[in-house]
This record gives structure tokens, C-alpha cells and sequence, in this order.
């Protein structure tokens, strides 16, 4: 019997979360049952997912950021039918194909003059591992500077530069000789730069664990200082790069110019994994210094040409839909919806981040009943009102959103870069109604509560609810 792709689907539809329970992680399919997020979707078209039972969910996360052009974009879907259907010399590996070249130099043109060559690899972390390898390579120095509440993906090298400490529990000693600072801290970047012993400054330009932007001219200081000092500068632009956050690569909204810059995410048009390293001819040239050591540092599906397609098509569509504008003009658009938001409930604090990438950051009240509500669900959980939010816009507004990190009040919100006004006025309606309930008495933690107790006993038949529990962050 030949495979049958409609086939397996329609047979075996449904039995996803009992596949993944005894298969896969099963505390995955735990937390997702306990909250209700246990769904079976079955399509998936721009910035909506559609179940099983017909509803259409809008998805504010995009896979982590990964389909700035929604899900299922004609454009991608056709250019990788088309390279299938020719037959590509894929993986020759003994080769210098055509495509991983024209995608290189697409990559090259769209980033500042120092950057000249171009590493590809599978994800964000192994651009990172890459970022690690050769600026130590070049510099003949080992130490790594990394940031608090950094992520740059849970492989050993970039685990290692992760700013969170339960990420890294258990998995130690991590790489040697690298060194956490505040993040925008000028002084202590300073300090620890001191020394002349640093390959390189690794950072993101916003932080993705809870949306955190450095002090205006932070970024500015941080790169000359790092000039002075001889340390490389990189830019980990994997969630913040292509568009997300209204400029091309974000670091272009304070006209940095790094040294390194890793990519993946939103560069593989949500359909085959990719990632870059983008840098100077004279440290990529440190790597590969001769034709002994041309493969010195490489990953067998690095070049892999659907990959590669995919990124152009990506690209070539940014430019054909405006998709970089529309990011920044729906950013805005998300901006000035939220902000009477801000004024009417006492628990949202700010809104910040830039372009698609979105920070709700939540906190106590000030009026006393609301306060005191407050410290009482805290005092359950760090953090839990978060979670009191995202799931009751799951459950009553059909919007997947997620908790920007744990233990902490933020939401983040990445939506797909196609979105527009309608999606706005949709999120905006959806979360007012949503801290109005949660403003208005206990309602809000009994439907949490409730939601809590009914995953429970999906998950276990009789089973008590748990503690609450929360959607963990990537
Ligand atoms: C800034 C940043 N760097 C690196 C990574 C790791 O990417 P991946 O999950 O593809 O390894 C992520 C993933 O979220 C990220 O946001």
C-alpha cells in the first residue's frame, strides 16, 4: 500500500493529544488539556487556524514568529510545489548549487555594507552556535557576553548564553567563559568589557522574553564600545528580524551595524526550517582561512534547496506586498487601539515593543477591591493573571496569545505581519471585554477556575483540578 497522506489524516484524526501522551511529552499534552488549548486544527490559512468543529481561532503567535505571511501563503506554497516538481539536485553536498547562492546575496543586499558572507544552517539556536564559533574564531578569545532574560534557543552553546536560570537547571557546566549583564546597562557592559578578553557581545535588539527594550542610545554606546574593545557585536535577529518589528532587520532603527547577525524563524516561510549567519568577509575568512579547512564549520541540511526556496519567496513577497510597511502601519494601528485600553483598566500597565511585536504588560491596580483581588490570585501563583487572561481570550474570543515568559505579568503578542485593521479591532474588543470581567468582581478566576477543573477532567476522568498551571514560554 502506498502513503496516503489523506488517508492517515483522515484516520487517525483526532488522535493527536493521545498520540503525543504516549509518544511524545506528555506534560505538553498535560498543561495544554488542563487549559483547555486541546484542539485538533485542521487548516490553517493567513492569520487564522480553523479546528475540527468549524471555529476559526486568530493566531497572534505565529508559530513563535515564524509566518510573518501567514499561514499558507500562495506565493511559498507555489514556489515549493515548483521545486519539487523540478526535481532538484538537492544535497549534492560536493556542489555549489545555484540556490543557496541567490539567496545568500539577497540576504547580503538587504543588510548594512559590512556584511559580505552568509552561513546557512536549520534553526535559530545553530545560528547562534555559529555566532559563538566564529567569533572565537576571529578573535582568538573565548568569553561570550550574553543578557539577562536573553534566549537564544536551548542548544548547549546557546544555552548557554540564556538569560533565565530554569532553562539552564540541570543541564550544566555549560560552555566556559560565559558572562551574564543587565540588560541596556551601559556601565556594566562597559566593565566587563574591560578587560579586551571578549569575542563577542550577544544580544537581541528587543528581548523576546517579555518585550524589553534597552534605554534610548544604549545600542549605540554598546556597539562603539564594543569597536573600542575589540569585541564582535551581534545582533540575534531570529524573532525581531525580516519585518517583525517594522524595519527589515530591527537594529536599523538605531542604524547599528553589527558584526554578526544570526536569522531563521520568518525567513523560512513557515514550511521548511532555516537559519543564517549573516557577517564580514574577514570573519567568515577566519573559519574558512584555506581549502583544507573549507568545511570546517557546516550541517548537512544547511543549503538544503526547499529551504532555500522558500526564503526567496519569502523575500520576493515582502517586497510585492509592502510587507515590512504594513508590519509598521499595523503596529501603530495596534498602538493607538490599545492605548484607550490603558486608560479604562488599572491593570494594564503598558503596551510597548515595536512594529509586530507586542508587549501587554499587566499589574496591580490601584483601587483597593481591585488590588486586593489582585494580591489574592497572586498569592495562588506568580504571575497568574497573565494566564487568567490568555485563557479566557482562547476560550471566549477564539485568540491564541501566550504569555510572554514565565513568571511574569507580560503578554506578548506576535502576529502575522499580513494582519490589519480588522485583526486590530478584533484583539482590541476581545481584551477589553476580557480586563473588563477581570476588573469587575470574582467572575473572571471562577470561569478561570472553571476552565481549570473541566481540563482536569478531560485530561483524568474524575480527576481534581490541579494548582494552576501555566502555557510554558518558549
Ligand atoms: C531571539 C531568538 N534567538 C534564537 C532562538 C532559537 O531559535 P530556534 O528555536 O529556531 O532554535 C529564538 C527562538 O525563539 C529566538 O527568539
Amino acid at each position: 500500500m502506498t502513503f496516503d497522506l489523506a488517508r492517515v489524516l483522515e484516520e487517525r484524526r483526532g488522535e493527536n493529544f493521545q498520540l503525543h501522551m504516549e509518544y511524545m511529552n506528555p506534560q505538553l499534552a498535560r498543561v495544554l488539556k488542563t487549559l483547555g488549548f486541546d484542539r485538533f486544527y485542521e487548516r490553517g490559512e493567513g492569520a487564522y487556524l480553523y479546528d475540527d468543529r468549524g471555529d476559526r481561532y486568530l493566531d497572534l503567535l505565529s508559530g513563535f514568529g515564524v509566518f510573518a505571511l501567514g499561514r499558507s501563503h500562495p506565493v511559498i506554497k507555489k514556489a515549493l510545489h515548483d521545486a519539487i516538481d523540478a526535481d532538484l539536485p538537492n544535497l549534492v553536498q560536493i556542489d555549489c548549487a545555484l540556490l543557496p547562492g541567490v539567496l545568500a546575496e539577497a540576504l547580503v543586499n538587504r543588510s548594512h555594507k559590512g556584511i559580505e558572507r552568509v552561513f546557512f544552517c536549520n534553526s535559530g539556536a545553530e545560528a547562534i552556535e555559529a555566532a559563538i564559533k566564529f567569533a572565537r574564531q576571529s578573535t582568538h578569545r573565548s568569553r561570550i557576553l550574553y543578557c539577562d532574560h536573553a534566549y537564544h534557543g536551548l542548544t548547549n552553546g546557546a544555552l548557554s548564553l540564556n538569560g533565565g536560570d530554569d532553562f539552564r537547571k540541570g543541564f550544566g557546566p555549560l560552555l566556559p567563559r560565559t558572562d551574564r549583564i543587565p540588560f541596556g546597562d551601559i556601565g556594566a557592559l562597559r566593565r566587563a568589557l574591560a578587560g579586551r578578553d571578549v569575542a563577542a557581545f550577544v544580544a537581541e535588539p528587543i528581548q523576546g522574553k517579555g518585550v524589553y527594550l534597552a534605554p534610548e542610545g544604549y545600542w549605540a554606546q554598546a556597539q562603539a564600545l564594543c569597536r573600542e574593545q575589540g569585541t564582535l557585536f551581534v545582533m540575534d535577529e531570529v524573532q525581531t528580524g525580516l519585518g517583525r518589528t517594522g524595519k527589515f532587520f530591527c537594529h536599523e532603527h538605531w542604524g547599528l551595524e553589527p558584526d554578526i547577525i544570526t536569522v531563521s524563524k520568518a525567513l523560512s516561510g513557515g514550511y521548511i526550517p532555516v537559519g543564517a549567519m549573516l557577517t564580514s568577509d574577514k570573519i567568515f575568512s577566519s573559519v574558512y582561512a584555506s581549502m583544507e579547512k573549507a568545511l570546517k564549520h557546516s550541517t548537512t541540511f544547511g543549503r538544503n534547496q526547499l529551504a532555500m526556496v522558500a526564503g526567496l519567496a519569502t523575500l520576493q513577497t515582502f517586497d510585492d506586498e509592502d510587507i515590512i510597511d504594513r508590519a509598521r502601519r499595523t503596529g501603530e494601528a495596534f498602538e493607538k487601539g490599545l492605548a484607550p485600553l490603558l486608560e479604562r483598566h488599572e491593570v494594564l500597565h503598558e503596551v510597548r515593543g515595536k512594529g509586530l511585536m507586542i508587549g501587554l504588560v499587566f499589574g496591580e491596580p490601584t483601587s483597593r477591591g481591585a488590588r486586593l483581588r489582585w494580591r489574592a490570585m497572586e498569592s495562588v501563583r506568580t504571575a497568574l493573571f497573565s494566564q487568567t487572561v490568555v485563557v479566557p481570550l482562547f476560550h471566549r474570543h477564539r485568540i491564541l496569545t501566550q504569555v510572554a515568559a514565565d513568571n511574569v505579568n507580560i503578554i506578548k503578542l506576535l502576529p502575522p505581519l499580513i494582519c490589519g485593521q480588522e485583526e486590530v479591532d478584533y484583539f482590541v474588543d476581545a481584551l477589553d471585554d476580557v480586563l473588563t470581567r477581570a476588573e469587575s468582581g470574582t467572575g473572571h478566576l471562577v470561569e478561570f477556575g472553571r476552565t481549570m477543573a473541566k481540563g482536569a477532567l478531560r485530561r483524568t476522568p474524575g480527576a481534581a483540578a490541579d494548582a494552576p498551571v501555566a502555557v510554558p514560554a518558549p
